[in-house]
């Protein structure tokens, strides 16, 4: 596995507005999207591409275009939904499927609640969107999951991630190819589970308490 955390001042300029809990979530739901955009370019270095020959107004040239199978996008819901348009920006024919995965409050165990994917996911690189990885367990049922369909290239893009839960998700997906891009790796969790200093629960400030 490896694991890349983007160094950038813009990121970490558009990091330290999203964490102020005076930031309103308009304002945090753009900055999600912005930080995407960025992460998105580190987190799709490997996309795989094809050669393709073009005529430029001057000559005829060979340049790239995004091999088949298409990549797919897999954002986790709730809040992995707030980095979609961010990742759709920079690969516009992508296929997006959907986990839907909560997290209980008091065992910190996620239970997955909505599948759409493909049935089959050969030869498919996957990235997975989720803004938070908390104890870890979220994103590791969510690649396992992929894995069992199929796919063998898995790359997750997180805006923020606690030591812990990275080391979790390195020892269980140890030796598997999966990539995970991060904005920042913080201090550590709370007995509560929550990412610390972090941003908070990122669902509810992207969407509203339900
Ligand atoms: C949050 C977050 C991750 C998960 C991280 O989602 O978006 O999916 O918690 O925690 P973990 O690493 O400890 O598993 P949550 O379950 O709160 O659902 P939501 O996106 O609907 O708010
Ligand atoms: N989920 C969140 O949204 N925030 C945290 O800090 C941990 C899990």
């Amino acid at each position: 596995m490896r694991v890349h955390v983007a160094d950038h001042p813009l990121i970490t300029h558009k990091l330290t507005v999203l964490r102020d809990a005076k930031t309103p979530s308009p304002q945090f739901r753009s900055l999600v999207e912005e930080l995407m955009t960025l992460l998105a370019y580190e987190g799709t270095r490997g996309v795989r591409v094809e050669p393709i020959d073009i005529v430029t107004p001057v000559a005829p040239t060979t340049g790239v275009r995004i091999a088949d199978p298409k990549p797919l996008i897999v954002p986790i819901l709730r809040a992995g939904l707030g980095m979609l348009e961010g990742m759709v920006k920079l690969l516009p024919t992508a296929e997006v499927g959907f986990l839907g995965m909560a997290r209980n409050e008091e065992t910190l165990e996620p239970t997955t609640y909505a599948e759409r994917l493909p049935e089959d996911l050969s030869d498919r690189q996957c990235f997975v969107l989720d803004p938070m990885l908390a104890t870890g367990g979220s994103l590791t049922a969510a690649i396992q999951y992929l894995f069992e369909r199929g796919a063998t290239d898995v790359t997750a893009i997180c805006i923020l991630a606690a030591p812990e839960g990275l080391a979790a998700v390195e020892q269980a997906l140890h030796g598997r190819e999966v990539t995970i891009v991060l904005g920042a790796v913080d201090e550590r969790l709370n007995e509560l589970g929550y990412i610390v200093p972090g941003l908070g629960d990122a669902g509810d400030r992207l969407y509203g308490t339900v």
